[in-house]
């Protein structure tokens, strides 16, 4: 096992409380990227002590073979709302190449939220093919494929509660 149900729990506390305070008397939206970050998302948006907090989802494929990512980012589902003038949160369940996240902000930015910011649970810096600012990241892990808590490997294990790594042959 890699991340414990706990160790994960108690990491996305804080950053709700992190993101609470930066984004106090703002309207903001998170917008979870399905479907890997929707059990991080679940317990964030729990973690963030704020009125106006609005939540929508945002549906990505990225196409590859088994684990390996190809970068080509495939639209599966638009956000129900309009996000013009938002403080935007993008929530993802990794950053690997970083080229999803990257498609992500180019994207809504060209629907004039007031800003975007990311969060992911997880990072894999030495595989970063571009460069993405993750403002808030729960850890940073080694280049090792990861399941559970919403990850999957050809569907598989999402709904482990921890975080455990992929044995490759
Ligand atoms: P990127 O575009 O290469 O940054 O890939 C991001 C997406 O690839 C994530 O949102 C995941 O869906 C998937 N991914 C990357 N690494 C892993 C992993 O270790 N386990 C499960 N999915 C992964």
């Amino acid at each position: 096992m890699m991340l414990s149900a706990e160790t994960i729990l108690a990491r996305v506390s804080e950053l709700g409380v992190e993101i609470a305070k930066a984004y106090a008397g703002r309207n903001l939206v998170l917008v979870v990227v399905l479907k890997g970050s929707f059990l991080f998302a679940a317990d964030l948006c729990r973690a963030i002590e704020l009125p106006n907090l609005r939540i929508d989802f945002f549906g990505v494929r990225s196409y590859g073979d088994g684990t390996e990512s190809s970068g080509v980012v495939q639209i599966t589902q638009d956000l129900a709302a309009p996000i013009a003038g938002d403080d935007v949160l993008i929530v993802e369940d990794i950053v690997d190449t970083g080229l999803t996240v990257l498609h992500m902000m180019d994207l809504l930015r060209t629907r004039g939220p007031r800003s975007i910011a990311v969060c992911s649970l997880l990072s894999k810096p030495t595989r970063a093919r571009v460069a993405v600012n993750i403002d808030y990241l729960g850890f940073s892990i080694d280049d090792k494929f990861v399941v559970g808590y919403g990850l999957d490997v050809a569907e598989k294990y999402r709904n482990l509660p921890y975080i455990g790594i992929v044995e490759r042959d």
